[in-house]
């Protein structure tokens, strides 16, 4: 038998690999380990690319982590309907994108103007809420596109809502919209880092010649 000695020294790696793991992060005091969200570079991280080009595709990369999170895919979808949770399935009661000749649900019917947290048992542990809640156009469709369409597209005038760069930082750095996917409401996972420093890595993208993957 081979199997033995191998699995014993997969586990002791796997257990220093824990510990090693543990001494880097810790744990923050007092913050509850499945709301935290994961951090994001700060454009200083990426000082060292000295090609501007090359810089702003890599910082494009980890603005991707943001806009291809659950948060912000669920209210971005290509199809007829928004979507729900981390696998971005289909809204629960069906509701109708209006652009694509349906009758479309009034969301604050069941969308107040925050979140709303659920006493009673259910499959989920709130209902989202903004007072301007709704999802994007077709336009701004970003589910089951490649970063790089993503990218050509907002930086497209006739697809974003006719914003220059400087009006999409803007959007991105500050809009309440956008800021509520890091203050998802209980039983969410925020997007990663802050709105803050994703708004700092877009003006290091755009500073950087704002260049898209190839
Ligand atoms: C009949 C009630 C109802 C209506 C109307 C409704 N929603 Fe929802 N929506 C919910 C509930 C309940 C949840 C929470 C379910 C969950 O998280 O599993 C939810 C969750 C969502 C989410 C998921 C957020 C996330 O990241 O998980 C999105 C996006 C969303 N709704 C968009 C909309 C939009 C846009 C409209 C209007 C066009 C709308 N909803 C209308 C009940 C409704
Ligand atoms: C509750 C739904 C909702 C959520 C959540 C949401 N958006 Fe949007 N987003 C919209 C709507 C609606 C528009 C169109 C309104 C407008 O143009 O101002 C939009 C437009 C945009 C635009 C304009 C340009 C374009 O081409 O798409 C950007 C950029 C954007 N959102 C970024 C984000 C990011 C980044 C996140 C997550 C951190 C996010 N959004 C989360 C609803 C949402």
């Amino acid at each position: 038998m081979t199997g033995a000695p191998i699995s014993a020294t997969r586990a002791a790696s796997l257990a220093i690999v824990a510990v090693a793991a543990i001494a880097a992060f810790g744990r923050p005091v007092g913050a509850d380990p499945s709301s935290a969200s994961p951090p994001l570079k700060s454009p200083a991280d990426f000082s060292s690319i000295s090609n501007t080009s090359e810089r702003s595709r890599a910082i494009f990369d980890e603005i991707s982590k943001v806009i291809t999170h659950p948060r912000c895919m669920n209210c971005h979808p290509a199809g007829d309907h928004p979507t729900q949770g981390d696998d971005l399935h289909e809204h629960m009661p069906p509701i109708w994108r209006a652009e694509t000749g349906h009758f479309e649900a009034n969301c604050s019917g069941c969308h107040s103007s925050r979140n709303f947290t659920l006493h009673e048992p259910a499959s989920y542990r709130s209902i989202p809420g903004h007072p301007r809640w709704g999802f994007a156009p077709m336009s701004m469709a970003w589910q089951g596109k490649s970063l790089g369409e993503i990218c050509r597209q907002l930086k497209d005038v006739q697809a974003n809502g006719g914003r220059d760069l400087a009006a999409l930082h803007e959007h991105i750095a500050t809009d309440d919209l956008v800021g509520w996917a890091w203050n998802p409401g209980e039983g969410r996972k925020p997007a990663p880092g802050s709105q803050a420093a994703a708004g700092e890595l877009v003006q290091a993208w755009i500073d950087s010649g704002a260049e898209c993957p190839r």
